[in-house]
């Protein structure tokens, strides 16, 4: 298949109707093929276009683009939900514009401003209307992109820098939702102290693809992370933060750097506040990770995912899951607010 072809999944897209022709009983989270995307683009030393929205279209590069050969890019992840009374709603797309600012700063680039990247985000959605699910049946998922697009073989700064967005309607993430078997990965570190783990770098992913692999091949869901400078903590899988609950504290790793600030992992620590538990980011020792009553961990594709099982060195720890766990009350809390089935006293969602 060529690489921008149309899985099975679409069928066909008539303009004129509410939805694209999507089989949304089997929506995964994959690439779909939508029909616009965002772009904006930005000259050293100059502020971004505008920017506008232009058809679906593969990008052009210039092979010495920045991105390609220094990995020179930043990626974000947030959804655009529809509710059953017909509103549309993203979900506090200010953090990730935010956090790709934070982002750009640690790789050396220029940045669109917070407006500009909200603007951006509710107009990809908008023009991608038809491909967000029914309501229940999965979200859009919004995917914007910064990156070196101006050529450079030796000096920086890049020339010329690329603002995109594109987005795909997806399912859930986790294919088994109802829990996790994490192996712990004992060799392969995703992040290190003053690296790049602390921003959404497109070059924190595929570097843990082996192990990832491997985990996959020996029937785990994914990895479970430990830190770089020790190896006995606790950090985040391939990609999602992670949290243990204790009696009445919920613990997560702090963000030292190595960490994703997940605008989940945010909203969960202040849901958990709202419903009485004690809540810590620390250190977490894997042993005492190991010793607690529940996991799950969190992200914009993994919402909140409990944590089944922790292999470390064959010896396989099982948690509880289920609907009488903390995890299913803050999916369910969470996913209620997202897709506008209770009121939103937080302000978390932006309607477009
Ligand atoms: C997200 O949750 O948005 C991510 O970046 C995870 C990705 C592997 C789908």
């Amino acid at each position: 298949m060529a690489p921008s072809a149309q899985p099975a999944l679409l069928t066909s897209v008539s303009s004129d109707e509410k939805y694209a022709n999507v089989k949304w009983e089997e929506l995964a989270f994959g690439f779909v093929r939508t029909d616009n995307m965002y772009v904006a683009k930005c000259n050293h030393g100059e502020d971004f276009q505008e920017g506008k929205i232009v058809p679906f279209a593969d990008l052009q590069l210039n092979p010495c683009a920045a991105v390609l050969q220094y990995g020179q890019g930043l990626y974000e992840g947030l959804k655009a939900y529809r509710t059953e009374d017909g509103r549309i709603l993203l979900f506090r797309p200010d953090q990730n514009g935010h956090r790709i600012q934070a982002g750009a700063k640690r790789l050396y680039m220029p940045y669109p401003s917070v407006d500009q990247f909200v603007s951006a985000m509710k107009q990809v959605a908008l023009a991608n209307k038809k491909w967000i699910p029914p309501p229940g049946k999965g979200t859009l998922y919004i995917r914007p992109i910064l990156f070196g697009s101006g050529p450079i073989l030796g000096s920086f700064p890049v020339p010329e820098t690329t603002f995109s967005a594109f987005a795909c309607p997806v399912g859930r993430y986790h294919k088994d939702n109802t829990g996790l078997n994490l192996k712990v990965e004992d060799k392969f570190r995703r992040a290190f102290l003053s690296g790049t783990g602390g921003v959404k770098s497109i070059t924190n992913y595929c570097p843990v693809w082996i192990p990832m692999a491997e985990a996959r091949k020996q029937g785990f869901s994914d990895l479970l992370f430990m830190d770089a400078a020790t190896g006995k903590n606790v950090e985040e899988l391939f990609a999602a933060n992670v949290f243990m609950l204790k009696g009445n504290v919920v613990s997560t790793p702090s963000l030292t750097g190595t960490i994703l600030p997940g605008v989940t992992r945010i909203c969960v620590m202040e849901l958990c506040r709202d419903f009485g538990y004690q809540v810590e980011e620390r250190v977490i020792p894997l042993e005492e990770f190991l010793e607690s009553d529940e996991t799950f961990c969190t992200g914009t594709a993994s919402i909140v995912t409990s944590i089944a099982s922790v292999t470390f060195k064959d010896k396989k720890t099982g948690f509880k899951t289920g609907e009488d766990t903390l995890a299913a009350k803050l999916y369910d809390t969470l996913s209620d607010i997202q897709t506008g089935r209770v009121e939103d006293t937080k302000g978390w969602t932006v309607e477009i």
